[in-house]
């Protein structure tokens, strides 16, 4: 597939994102759960119509993800829509498109989805998004259920606007979403942000405000290196027992669990270069194409595709595996023990989610192919962008 769409190429499984969409759908049977795949982790339009198929919804945070959530089809009543800056603009479109609810995250969002709903003369649901105060163990800047994130409402606070409901007119405020992170390997953190919810939830019921839905929202870790996350099933068999009782409807929101390893990137070894303290493989794909290991120091496995002529245990060294882009946080894998040589490829595995949709045109570098095998046979997703892509909404001045 390198040889005949060129490199950096994604290449993503379609029976692997099936696959793991059904694990969770399966785990969690018994709830009957509305799973809205958040867009966010690989958007391409192709995985999305997969996922829709399967009778997957989508979660959203942006007019953006609403408009590709609209080319594939997907039924309305199965999309939920986050995000702490939704516009007017793109909540209005969300409204005319009859999205089913509305994950939101202050007072203020609150009162301009009511008046907007109000406009539009309609109802919408809408779930609070609460902040339980609690710190998973992952990167910071995947944490969103602390008290100093920007993200979600107080409990105290939820409770508060619970209670006084009633005076946004065009909101039917009956769910409560919460979300507490992303690559959580472990459900102790799950665990007690589900408990405190559940509290919470009990407290109204006192107050006779019933919640119809509770949102569990993503964050389910997977394994790039030696991480043992827990499965759906596990996970599952810890909060299930404790949501069963209260007769809400169910959402999930799972991304990096469904398209993380459904996907990986291909690079091709341009270079290599020793110096007197290591040698750095200089490949073609950069931290535009993939800027996890950039920005959150993310490992990802990068195996040599070596031809089976070649002996297996090559002349190994310590290595820096990087990209051709003008900084030295661009780098794919550091201190690896490797061998490769140039011209050669590697695959760098777990790249099917927050890959190619983080990815940027720095350095004026082109956006990279994605291809998705089906069965036996390998599709085009999207092209490789040409340099023509990169300024086609640029003016020169006539100076
Ligand atoms: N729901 C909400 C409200 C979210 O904010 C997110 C992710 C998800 C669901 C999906 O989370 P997942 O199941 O994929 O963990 N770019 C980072 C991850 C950022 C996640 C942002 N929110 C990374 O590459 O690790």
């Amino acid at each position: 597939m390198a040889d005949k769409f060129g490199t950096p190429l994604y290449i993503y499984s379609q029976r692997s994102f099936i696959d793991r969409f059904r694990e969770i759908k399966r785990a969690f049977s018994k709830l009957n759960p509305l799973i809205c795949y958040s867009v966010k982790a690989n958007s391409n339009l192709s995985i999305l119509k997969t996922l829709v198929k399967e009778g997957a919804g989508l979660d959203i945070v942006s007019g953006g993800e609403l408009f590709r959530a609209k080319k594939v089809n997907c039924p309305a009543g199965r999309i939920v829509y986050a995000s702490v800056g939704k516009t007017e603009e793109e909540i209005r479109d969300a409204l005319d498109y009859g999205i089913f609810m509305f994950n939101v995250e202050s007072e203020s969002e609150l009162k301009k989805i009511d008046s907007v709903s109000g406009m539009a003369k309609r109802k919408v649901k809408v779930s609070l998004r609460v902040n339980p105060g609690i710190k998973p163990d992952t990167h910071a800047y995947i944490t969103t259920g602390k008290k100093e994130n920007k993200f979600g409402i107080s409990i105290e606070k939820a409770k508060k606007i619970f209670l006084k409901k009633v005076k946004y007119k065009n909101l039917d405020i009956s769910g409560i979403h919460v979300h507490i992170g992303s690559q959580i390997t472990d459900s102790a953190p799950f665990v007690k942000a589900v408990k405190k919810v559940k509290r919470l939830i009990v407290e109204l019921a006192r107050n006779k405000i019933k919640i119809k839905y509770f949102n569990l929202g993503g964050g389910l870790g997977i394994v790039y290196y030696k991480e043992k996350p827990q499965t759906a099933k596990e996970f599952a068999k810890k909060i299930i027992p404790l949501i069963a009782g209260l007769k809400c409807g169910i959402i999930l929101e799972p991304g990096r669990f469904i398209a993380g390893n459904s996907g990986i990137l291909i690079t091709k070894v341009l270079y290599l270069k020793d110096t007197p303290v290591k040698r750095f493989i200089i490949v073609d794909a950069a931290m535009n194409d993939l800027i996890r290991p950039a920005l959150y120091g993310a490992y990802h496995n990068i195996a040599p595709l070596v031809s089976n002529r070649k002996p297996a245990a090559r002349n190994q060294k310590r290595v820096d595996v990087v990209g051709p882009v003008c900084e030295s946080g661009d780098f794919l894998g550091k201190d690896r023990i490797m061998s490769a040589e140039e011209g050669e490829y590697l695959a760098v595995l777990g790249a099917g989610a927050y890959g190619f949709s983080m990815s940027s045109n720095y350095n004026s570098r082109l956006r990279a192919a994605e291809v998705l095998i089906r069965g036996n046979k390998v599709y085009l997703v999207r092209k490789r962008e040409v340099y023509k892509d990169l300024i086609h909404n640029e003016a020169v001045l006539s100076l």
